[in-house]
């Protein structure tokens, strides 16, 4: 297929089946701006049939730079001797639960290092019990809803942090090309066990999240097409994906990649090529867009993003949590993080929804088929 002018609805017509590898390649390689302005209002109105208006917010909360892998493009990794190490207490972190659930957030994400021992499984599944204790009120009768951002674990582990009432999982695959999750990663981890993971997650009742990092050197269009072919055929229920961006104190930190203007528009295509396949899905306008544009959030919202995690983590660990270079929001707190948030939202026309988990619909459309 080769693009021509197309209008929204001429796009709409393009996904309303899944579009072939080639046609989702021309999307990824188009600077063209009038298709690119196509597909996003085609991603726009997609987004407000199937979810409405609403954008979620889901306070972040990473409660822990300790990690035990040496993914070769993280800040945080276990080799890199630089960074401080530190666990956010439990008190603390419901007190910043409390305070998300009084700001009427809904829902929080606890991000953190990968570790498996057994200290840290208890920790995270005794804090998501006391988060959701804590956080009952009228109108939120079982609590915030609580997302997991740890990594890879045992199906009997995931069921555990199931059953201590977290209920949506984040787990990205980074990249579904074998031979680029080889070259970014260290040997003792693989694609398979990832794809693995994220099957046990399903298994074990989670709202499933995945995505991928952009740009990344050696990724091309065709790569990229296929984690979209891949998103879809899984049936995930969530994205969360952005750009990548290199970390000095990393292997991967001096390695050539794209302008920050292309990773940010590749970014946003990818954001609303997965809209346009997906529909249903809740997608993240991510922070690290942001950090390559000033304007890269509200702009992932208007690509079809419908979710934004605003920064929780106590602005004293902010600066051991760095996974790319040039991370905003670090010293900002959290009550005017939450008042520039909500005007960018605004400026694109969009309404924050409190008080509600707001749950990906296609998990419901998934499991009542089921
Ligand atoms: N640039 C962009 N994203 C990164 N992540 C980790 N390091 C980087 C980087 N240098 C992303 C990974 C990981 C998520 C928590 O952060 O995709 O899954």
């Amino acid at each position: 297929m080769t693009l021509n002018k197309y209008t929204p609805a001429d796009i709409q017509g393009i996904f309303s089946k899944t579009p072939d590898k080639d046609t989702l390649v021309q999307f990824l390689k188009t600077q063209d701006p009038d298709i690119v302005e196509a597909v996003r209002a085609a991603a726009e109105e997609t987004l407000l049939k199937y979810c409405g208006n609403n954008v979620y917010y889901r306070g972040l909360i990473e409660f822990s730079n300790s990690c035990a892998l040496d993914c070769a493009y993280c800040g945080i990794r276990r080799s890199n001797t630089k960074v401080v190490r530190y666990t956010v207490s439990e008190d603390e972190i419901i007190k910043a639960s409390r305070w998300c659930a009084d700001v009427h957030y809904g829902s929080l994400v606890l991000q953190s290092g990968e570790r498996h021992d057994d200290q840290f499984i208890d920790f995270v599944e005794r804090v998501t019990k006391k988060i959701k204790q804590a956080t009952v009120s009228s109108v939120l009768p079982e609590g915030l809803g609580v997302t997991l951002c740890v990594g890879e674990h045992t199906l009997e582990t995931y069921n555990r942090f199931r059953a201590a009432g977290a209920h949506r999982y984040l787990l990205r695959i980074e990249t579904t090309n074998e031979k680029l999750f080889k070259s970014i990663h260290p040997t003792e981890q693989n694609l398979d066990s990832r794809l693995q993971c994220l099957d046990y997650l399903k298994r074990a009742g989670f709202q499933v999240g995945t995505g991928v990092m952009i740009g990344l050197p050696g990724q091309t269009p065709e790569m990229l097409a296929d984690d979209l072919l891949f998103y879809k055929k899984y049936d995930f229920d969530m994205f969360g994906m952005g750009p990548f961006i290199p970390h000095m104190d990393t292997p991967m930190g001096r390695l050539k990649v794209m302008s920050d203007k292309e990773r940010t528009h590749l970014g946003l295509m990818m954001i609303a090529l997965t809209r346009l396949l997906t529909k249903d899905t809740n997608v993240a306008a991510t922070t690290a867009l942001q950090a390559l544009d000033p304007v890269g959030r509200e702009k992932g919202l208007s690509f079809g993003a419908n979710v934004l995690m605003p920064q929780l983590t106590p602005t004293e660990f902010r600066e051991s949590y760095l996974l790319y270079e040039n991370k905003p929001c670090l010293d900002e707190e959290k009550e005017d993080c939450l008042t520039s948030l909500t005007k960018k939202v605004e400026t694109v026309g969009r309404v924050v929804a409190q008080d509600q988990w707001g749950d990906s619909k296609h998990f419901t459309a998934r499991t009542s088929n089921s």
